[in-house]
């Protein structure tokens, strides 16, 4: 098969090529091409993700390029991993919305609505290219942050495309390793919208083993994600970390503001990252590219190309349409659940109703995320106002006009409309 990958310079991707040559004997893959619009970064990234191909022993013949339309055109399927703005922008979403009490964060809150404005308009138009020039049943697998909008977008659009995130395969792939038993034992009951999911069951071989760690060990349960003991036990689930800035968000808010952000360390590591990868002797992945956050994002995506590919029927946390699954949202909205991929579709497996307390915060962000997205599209100050308002973590009109001038100061020269 041909990969093409956009937002292949990204210091992330020889984690991929880590996975790729892991994986070689499940996944064939013949021609991989980075696509990317930063050259020094794509030469760096390329040369090192070469010298790991030669190193591991896989085939593929790897190809970087500025060119959107050579990269993409005939390949089975396209990652799409960028960032508009790189750490500056991001470093803007988490800081911003401190001067009216709200935590920044990259995908949660005010900071998610500003990168979700810079990205839809812009992923949009490269899934165009893909359209056009990719070969007709290529998939769209988006990593694109945030997520879920994102592949709504798409999906809207009419794209073939698939929403990803590591959240989910990070609980599945400790749980196994707790068990002691390989990951794909494993099935988890994970519901919710992209960064915004609990885990309501952990079934090892078809057996449930989450009531039992949540008598024995809560307290290191909740330390995983940061969050309190008794919260975890009342609920009787394990919400994500992302769902910190919700049940912890002025814990959270304190801290940010007597630390770095995460623009900043992140800066760093990429820093120590890119000089690794200019090193001629450097032929496998780094140790620190664990310092980031994308822990098992490789397998993920290689577990998702095998599905496409028909390999397997394990069903694997996506982010896809609802139509009827979460019955209290709308067909078309874009939700993280594990779906099997059964005749060229992703099909989400059956989810027990939820309880009020999650479904009325998923409803509410879920309000939210279909309010961002129109801003997205249409721009104007008033959709994006709108939707500022609409987060539950804003809410107060007079904090979300605040917010609202602030999200614009930032990004004004991403916004085409503004
Ligand atoms: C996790 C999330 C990703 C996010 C990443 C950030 O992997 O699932 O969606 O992009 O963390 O990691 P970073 O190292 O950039 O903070
Ligand atoms: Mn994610």
């Amino acid at each position: 098969m041909k990969l093409a990958i956009v937002g292949g310079g990204s210091t992330y991707t020889p984690e991929l090529i880590d996975g790729f040559i892991r994986l070689q004997g499940e996944l064939p893959i013949e021609e991989i091409v980075l696509v990317d619009t930063d050259p020094a970064r794509l030469d760096l990234v390329g040369a090192v993700s070469r010298r790991m191909l030669t190193r591991g022993g896989h085939p593929a013949r790897l190809i970087a390029t500025d060119d959107l339309v050579a990269g993409v055109s005939d390949a089975d399927a396209v990652l799409i991993q960028l960032r508009i703005g790189g750490q500056d922008a991001r470093e803007q979403d988490e800081s911003w919305p401190h001067d009216v009490d709200c935590i920044g964060q990259e995908t949660t809150g005010p900071g998610g609505l500003a990168k979700a404005l810079r990205t839809v308009p812009v992923v949009l138009r490269i899934a165009d290219v893909v359209r056009k020039h990719a070969k007709p049943d290529a998939w769209i697998v988006d990593f694109t942050n945030p997520v879920g909008i994102v592949t709504r977008a798409l999906l809207q659009a009419g794209h073939r495309a698939v929403g990803l995130c590591n959240v989910a395969i990070g609980f599945q792939r400790r749980f196994a390793e707790e068990a002691g038993v390989a990951p794909d034992r494993v099935g988890l009951a994970h519901v919710g919208l992209n960064h915004l999911t609990w885990e309501r069951g952990v079934f090892v071989d078809g057996v449930d083993v989450l009531p039992g760690a949540l008598e024995s060990r809560l307290g290191d349960l909740a330390e995983t994600v940061e969050l309190a003991p008794a919260l975890l036990a009342q609920l009787g689930v394990i919400p994500s970390y992302y769902l910190r800035y919700y049940y912890a968000h002025d814990e959270v808010l304190h801290e940010q503001r007597h630390h770095a952000t995460r623009a900043q360390e992140v800066r760093a590591i990429e820093q120590d990252l890119l000089r690794l990868y200019a090193d001629p002797a450097v032929d496998t992945k780094p140790e620190i590219l664990e310092k980031r956050g994308g822990a098992f994002y490789s397998e993920a995506a290689i577990e998702l190309l095998i599905a496409i590919r028909g390999g397997t029927v394990v069903p694997r946390v996506v982010n896809l349409r609802n139509d009827g699954v979460l019955p209290f949202l709308p067909d078309d909205h874009v939700i993280e659940v594990p779906a099997r991929h059964v005749d060229g579709r992703f099909v989400a497996e059956p989810v027990a109703a939820l309880p009020d307390d999650i479904s009325g915060l998923i409803s509410a962000v879920a309000g939210y995320e279909r309010l961002a997205l129109d801003a997205a599209i249409h721009g104007g100050r008033d959709r994006v106002l709108r939707a500022m308002r609409s987060h539950p973590l804003v809410l107060q009109h007079d904090r979300a006009e605040k917010l609202t001038a602030l999200l614009l100061g930032a990004n004004a020269r991403f916004l085409e409309w503004a």
